[in-house]
């Protein structure tokens, strides 16, 4: 019997789009993950669905003036097209609106509400008596204590980072109303997860510790020493699903509780799907079978910033419940970072996979392998467009698409693209394809292991010896002097394309598929039992030669650059607005008005101008950065707004006294403000 496998990577938010960050962590490495598993012969299901509950979705839509579920509804479809188009080949992308969700939700609740699991509890929560609803945390803006930054939320400081309750806020303030919230007694549900904290130190470190991820252990571990405490599994908020009892009208189920059991309902939602079902096929995946060894293997694949939900809150949401398995394995990544900066949605500074599809068509494969080499699996690591360009061009393309183009061009000079015969075979030839299998075995192994930058390094090992193969044969050469030769090698490197393609498909699927097609064959498992060593017939016919990569232009690269610039830019367009003055403090800064007399360089400081400054009552020597924007003969005669009482400055051994002030646009250029008539220097401004 195969071994079955329940795969899941995290449910996105229906909060916006998926980016690159996302694909790293998440979603590729599943998907390689369970194209290899499948090629095995393993019985794998490939769950994911949009994450469409959570206080941030009910924020942008006020914001936004649509309901939440227009939210989701719209990055639903974005969302799944964008994984359907990149080729993660998910059997389900569900979403947790759907009733049949809800309801799954609400049975798991149910369920461990009857075994007693949950603690009754009532606590003292914000309430807005204005909009009459109690407040997220989210809802709550006030001073955080620690660094004073008054626009902190109730979970969070984004400012100093401190993460926060919203009763230590100062001032609070209900984001509904603006009006300051009450404090009131509310009733919820808690899962007391003190109770597991042995057991889970068991099933995480004593069980899975040597086998799982040190970073998921870590993380684990640093929970389990702080003690676990009671969480609530609900909330008073109308988005979400509705708490299954009597009197709790206005309380939906915790998001991270619901959420989670979304990788259930898609797999309930993925056999209503198939014809004939019975109903009850989704238990093979989840719930514990009599014989421990016919269980499922149930693997998450995750960001790190969702460790302990899957690791230990979803656990012990199953423990409680009793009929299901556990996770056995969480392989889940750390950061991605972007061009030197912190993936973010809310700055937009990410490469979005929706455009990136659109903006290099046909090249899935391109950003696969590139994601795939660089993945974030032990250590946060760093997309930048020139390692890109670099990888694709000098790798991808020089290694595995120029090797297939050589194959397919000598085989047309010499065959008519008809496959020749293996006229007499060498060791070097078998050697060839020995090696090619043994090295599958490895990066299969790799693979099993998580370690995914490294099969992809074996594979690329393969795609090296078939080159250097060709370069030390030279049939080229011996197609006058030894036929039968010529007619071996390329027959033998023919067949090991053929197998090559079937190598790389976890990684690689379109590409695959390109040397399937060029080959004119059916697609072949290299992984699974029954491979025909030879695959290709002699006198088989093949296409015509197709570029496999194009070269990446440093046009592509620099608009991509360009764009993120952009971003950086409109960020900086409206500099945050500084802490209130009063006018008395504002007079005190003497702003003259002044005629530039004289500008020149200042040596070795390119951005710098000397510059002399007339007053009408004297003149005086001012150094300005504006030399990148201002050609020193071009100014002479501006008029110019100065702050003159300034504490004298020396700067590159000048001694400056007053500034210039200067407006500084979106693109960073300065430029002068001045009065818009000429006026008399020295005049004051106030
Ligand atoms: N939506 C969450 C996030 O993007 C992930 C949810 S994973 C699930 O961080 F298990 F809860 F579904
Ligand atoms: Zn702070």
């Amino acid at each position: 019997m195969p071994q079955r496998y329940t795969v899941t990577s995290a449910l996105p938010y229906a909060n916006g789009p998926i980016h690159i960050g996302h694909i790293a962590g998440a979603y590729l490495p599943a998907d390689i993950y369970v194209r290899y598993r499948k090629l095995k012969g393993d019985d794998v299901l490939f769950v994911c669905g949009s994450d469409e509950h959570g206080v941030p979705i009910t924020i942008t839509a006020k914001n936004e003036g649509i309901t939440p579920q227009q939210v989701v509804d719209k990055y639903h479809k974005l969302m799944g097209d964008a994984f359907r188009d990149f080729g993660i080949a998910f059997d389900i992308y569900s979403r947790t609106s759907l009733p049949l969700h809800h309801q799954t939700a609400q049975e798991m609740f149910t369920a461990i509400y009857n075994k007693g699991g949950f603690v009754e509890q009532e606590t003292e929560q914000y309430f807005d008596v204005e909009a009459n609803t109690f407040l997220a945390d989210r809802y709550i803006e006030g001073t955080c204590p620690k660094c004073g930054n008054e626009k902190a939320y109730g979970d969070q400081c984004e400012k100093c980072g401190t993460s926060l309750t919203p009763t230590d806020l100062i001032n609070p303030k209900s984001k509904l109303s603006g009006n300051k919230p009450i404090l009131k007694s509310t009733k919820n549900w808690f899962l007391p997860l003190e109770k597991y904290q042995q057991q889970m130190w068991d099933y995480i470190v004593e069980t899975h510790g040597k086998e799982w991820k040190d970073n998921v252990v870590g993380q684990c571990k640093s929970w389990l020493n702080q003690g676990l405490q009671p969480r609530a599994m609900t909330r008073d908020l109308n988005w979400g699903v509705k708490v299954p009892l009597e009197g709790a009208d206005g309380k939906v189920l915790y998001v991270w509780f619901d959420a989670p059991i979304g990788y259930i309902s898609a797999t309930k939602d993925y056999f209503t799907l198939i014809p004939n079902s019975t109903g009850n096929e989704w238990e093979k995946y989840w719930k514990k079978q009599a014989n421990d060894t016919e269980n499922s293997k149930l693997i998450h694949f995750i960001g790190k910033d969702n460790i302990v939900f899957h690791c230990i809150i979803f656990p012990i949401t199953l423990l409680a419940e009793g009929s299901y398995i556990l996770p056995d394995n969480v392989p889940a990544n750390e950061f991605l970072n972007l061009e030197g900066d912190k993936l973010s949605t809310s700055r937009n500074w990410a490469v979005w996979l929706h455009e990136y599809l659109v903006d290099f068509p046909n090249k899935q494969d391109e950003l696969r392998y590139v994601l795939a080499s660089i993945a974030p699996e032990t250590k946060d690591s760093e997309f930048t467009w020139k390692d890109y360009q670099a990888r694709v061009n000098n790798e991808l393309a020089a290694i595995l698409g120029n090797f297939v183009n050589r194959v397919l061009v000598l085989t047309h000079k010499f065959y008519d693209g008809k496959v020749p015969p293996l006229a007499a075979e060498r060791e070097s030839d078998t050697e060839l394809i020995t090696n090619l299998l043994a090295k599958k075995e490895e990066a299969g192994t790799l693979i099993e292991n998580y370690r995914f930058r490294d099969a992809l390094g074996v594979l690329m090992d393969i795609c090296r010896s078939g080159n250097k193969y060709l370069t030390d044969l030279e049939p080229w050469k011996t197609f006058k002097t030894d036929p039968d030769r010529t007619a071996t090698v390329l027959n033998t490197t023919l067949q090991f394309t053929a197998l090559l393609a079937s190598a790389i498909e976890p990684f690689l699927p379109h590409t695959s598929n390109k040397i399937y097609d060029l080959f004119n064959i059916s697609p072949l498992n290299i992984y699974g039992e029954n491979l025909k060593l030879l695959p290709l017939s002699i006198g088989h016919q093949i296409k015509e030669p197709k570029i496999l990569f194009e070269q990446i232009t440093d046009e592509a690269i620099a608009a991509q650059i360009e764009k993120l610039h952009q971003t950086k830019l409109s960020q900086q367009m409206f500099p945050e607005i500084k802490p209130e003055i009063t006018y008395e403090y504002f007079s005190k800064l003497d702003i003259r008005v002044g005629t530039i007399l004289t500008a020149e360089k200042v040596e070795k400081a390119d951005k710098l101008l000397k510059l002399s400054v007339d007053l009408g009552f004297e003149v005086r020597t001012v150094v300005s950065g504006i030399a990148l924007f201002h050609n020193p003969s071009e100014i002479v005669g501006q008029q110019v707004l100065l702050l003159a009482n300034l504490a004298p400055r020396k700067i590159k051994g000048i001694e400056s006294k007053g500034m210039i002030l200067m407006a500084e646009d979106k693109d960073g250029k300065l430029n002068f403000t001045s009065p818009n008539a000429v006026t008399t220097p020295g005049a004051g401004v106030s």
